[in-house]
């Protein structure tokens, strides 16, 4: 892969490694709030930040380009509800995909065609992601406003489970 190409894979690594850190943050929180479920839905999404990262170095590396990792900026630590976070989570997962986007770009314009065939599966995760998010974030604003709702909730979201996504 170009220059160009290799500089943009660098920069979304540092975005996925940056998710893992921010949804980290959140797990905190909710460990503060002690919502275990919260936690839990909060743990898998740590984990497939993890392995979107992952999977991108990997690629990287596989095709002989420079992996240069950068510093990852201090997420946010505080939250006023769930609900905030779940909107900063839905709102950040926008931007990753629009990052996606803009990194497909670029394997276009480089006519980088393995590239373009990788990030594929990246898309199609983001639709995935947003779509997870969202019902969440739907329960949260149409039904839960009581403290009841919030605990089963949390029961619910205690029953998600990591499945080592298998990438490109
Ligand atoms: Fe790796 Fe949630 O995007």
């Amino acid at each position: 892969m170009n220059e160009r190409l290799e500089k943009a894979f660098n920069d979304q690594i540092n975005a996925e490694f940056y998710s893992e850190y921010f949804y980290l943050s959140m797990l905190a929180y909710f460990d503060r709030m002690n919502l275990q479920g919260f936690k839990n839905w909060m743990n898998v999404q740590v984990q497939e930040e993890h392995a979107h990262a992952i999977g991108m170095f990997n690629y990287v590396q596989e095709r002989g380009a420079k992996v240069e990792l950068q510093s990852i900026e201090k997420p946010k630590t505080d939250w006023s509800s769930p609900r905030e976070v779940f909107e900063d989570v839905l709102k950040h997962e926008k931007l990753v995909t629009s990052k996606i986007n803009a990194l497909l770009d670029v394997a276009e314009e480089e006519k980088d065609r393995a590239a373009v065939s990788f990030l594929d599966w990246y898309l199609k995760e983001q639709v995935e992601e947003e779509a997870n998010v969202g019902k969440v974030l739907k329960t949260l604003n149409l039904i839960c406003d009581d403290k009841h709702c919030l605990y089963m909730l949390d029961k619910e979201l205690a029953g998600r489970t990591f499945n080592p996504p298998v990438i490109g």
